[in-house]
């Protein structure tokens, strides 16, 4: 029988095992990542150890484990189903250059199944090891553990990179294959053929045993690491829920009080099947997750149009909207951070020390997103009213993403509003533009504001990429050379910049370089509305002139670049690919033109 650990017991236990195997227990950092562009927040425990993975001693050893907190907005509209989180916290053991699969794989298992740890009936655990490819051989090693250790063939599911490789977190860097653990819920399988990695809701991934022996080179190429570590994550709310037999996360008691306000507030809607739990869970999830953003030690994250802002900005206007859905009244955000703050503040002590502050900006971001709210409400009106006296009865799927994507309001509220005006809403058109939109916004670090249904993704990574080659010109030419033209196709870009010779083969192969080094950082890709007079303030380099006072655009990739610009960019430029130039030749006297493409990484 499993032991029906509370999140308290399963940290305390899990901790306490890896120290009896010789693992220094160290603290988790910051959600906010310390000195590193290339991630808004910590998405799991290596993300810190990073340095360590590449071979840097750590002073606490080379066997270390932690608790970590992580946001993942990856998968943000998975949440509502039983196991999906933003905000989840992850158990990590970690061996840097010391053991190996072998002993990773064995100590988890006594760890899962042992009686005296968390003794899941051994029945219940399946695996899942890396397939092997074109690059990487199979991990026959891993399965030879498992297999000895008796779990069956049957058992050990063998499946390719999509499933069983973890990193680099960029486009380079210390990755490799993993063997994940699941627990079958018992639950009837979905089809035949159902397994692990199915979505169903039959086997629930606990625990990822990553073997990190890879370092993953610009060129796309692996080789091996100076030293083979193993990275380890087992998500805490998941854990227990199996542990506790329990449908859901969040019937765990991290959550029951949240759900339980939830549903005295939304006065028992959050109870409705399907839609109604959705929601609340929804609520419940980007509540939390905003509470440790805002609640974070390093502090510095407050609801904006930029990067992890944006993020922290779009959990909380989605959770009022899903809120508000519920018919749950304004004001809520407040309660519900107190809840979240009861729950965990005697092991984050962090929150209760910054309470004014999470309670202050979630407060002021529920009102302003109010007012919002109300704006879009006339923008609809006069919408309705325009398409009335024109005798049309349905509205376009692109205005109405274009009511969700500026004025954050969403389609449910569109919809609803039109009906009491015998109109409806073209469905399909805006499913199609969000479809767009989020083909452009995977990482979630776009401008709330960014009206980009209308660009490929071709032609949207050539922009950004066009920004990266105008700073790269000017590093290996010199200040003088600025872009007189640019031309898109979804084939190529075009630039023209003002430079008197033809450039060498070292200078085109340096900027070059340059540019896939910027790429290889996969840095976040973000965008800024303010005037003219405070981009160029900010040293953004500016094209195009824009009259006195005017509001406009500002996209920065990392550290690189800053430059004013309409857009539409990739939300990282890791999401690039091989930049390289095909042509270098004359335009007119005095301008050089490039030719240059992006080829799949
Ligand atoms: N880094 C691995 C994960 O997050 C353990 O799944």
């Amino acid at each position: 029988m499993a032991r029906a650990l509370s999140a308290d017991e399963l940290r305390t236990l899990y901790l306490s095992f890896f120290k009896s195997k010789g693992h220094a227990v160290i603290s988790g950092s910051s959600l906010i990542p310390e000195n590193d562009p290339t991630v808004l927040f910590t998405t799991a425990g290596m993300h810190p150890l990073v340095p360590y993975l590449l071979g840097e001693p750590h002073p606490a050893g080379r066997r270390l484990a932690d608790v970590q907190k992580c946001v993942r907005t990856g998968d943000i509209e998975a949440v509502g189903d039983t196991t999906h989180l933003t905000f989840f916290e992850m158990l990590g053991n970690w061996s840097l250059g010391d053991y190996f699969k072998e002993d990773a794989i064995r100590w988890s298992y006594e760890f899962l199944t042992s009686p005296e740890w968390l003794g899941f009936d051994p029945a219940c655990l399946s695996v899942t090891v890396f397939q092997g490819d074109a690059e990487v051989a199979p991990d026959d090693e891993a399965a030879r553990v498992w297999k000895s250790l008796g779990i069956p063939d049957s058992r050990i599911h063998r499946l390719p990179r999509e499933d069983n490789w973890w990193g680099p977190a960029g486009l380079t860097g210390p990755c490799g294959p993993d063997t994940e653990m699941f627990i079958d819920t018992g639950k009837p399988a979905c089809k035949a053929g159902c397994r692990p990695g199915c979505r169903c809701g039959k086997f629930i991934e606990i625990w990822n045993d990553v073997f990190m022996q890879y370092n993953k080179k610009a060129d796309g190429t692996y080789e091996p690491l100076r030293q083979s570590n193993v990275d380890t994550g087992m998500g805490v709310e998941r854990t227990i829920a199996m542990l506790q037999g329990l449908p859901s996360v969040f019937e765990t008691e991290l959550f029951a009080s949240l759900m339980a306000q939830i549903r005295a507030l939304s006065n028992g809607a959050s109870d409705k099947p399907g839609e109604g739990v959705r929601a609340a869970r929804i609520v419940a999830d980007h509540i939390r997750s905003s509470v440790f953003i805002l609640g974070d030690p390093k502090g510095g994250v407050k609801p904006g149009n930029i990067g992890a802002n944006y993020v922290l900005r779009r959990l909380i206007r989605r959770s009022v909207r899903y809120a508000k859905m519920l018919g749950i009244p304004g004001g809520y955000t407040k309660p519900l951070a107190e809840t979240v703050i009861a729950t965990y503040g005697h092991f984050y002590a962090e929150l209760e020390l910054h309470r004014d502050r999470i309670i202050g900006e979630l407060t002021a971001e529920e009102e302003r997103f109010e007012r919002t709210l109300a704006d879009g409400q006339k923008e609809l009106t006069k919408l309705i009213q325009v398409l009335k006296e024109h005798g049309q009865t349905v509205v376009p799927g692109r205005k109405a993403f274009t009511l969700y994507d500026t004025y954050g309001f969403p389609l449910e509220f569109t919809e609803e509003w039109c009906s009491e005006n015998g109109l409806t809403v073209d469905r399909a058109g805006f499913e199609e533009a969000f479809r767009k939109h989020q083909e452009l916004s995977k990482q979630g670090d776009k401008s709330f504001k960014g009206g980009l249904a209308d660009n490929t993704g071709a032609t949207t990574n050539l922009h950004t990429a066009t920004h990266l080659l105008h700073k790269a010109l000017q590093m290996v030419l010199g200040s003088h050379a600025q872009q007189k033209g640019s031309n898109i196709t979804p084939e190529r870009l075009r630039f023209d910049f003002t430079h008197p010779d033809k450039m060498t083969p070292e200078q085109v192969a340096e900027v070059e370089r340059i540019v896939n080094e910027q790429i290889g950082r996969d840095l976040p890709v973000t965008c800024e509305v303010m005037t003219l007079d405070q981009a160029k303030e900010q040293g953004a380099m500016a094209l195009f002139s824009a009259k006195y006072g005017e509001q406009i655009k500002v996209f920065t990739a990392g550290d690189f670049s800053k430059e004013v610009c309409g857009g539409p960019h990739a939300a990282r430029t890791g999401e690039l690919g091989r930049f390289k130039i095909q042509k270098e030749e004359s335009s007119s006297a005095g301008v050089r033109r490039i030719r240059a493409v992006l080829e799949k990484p």
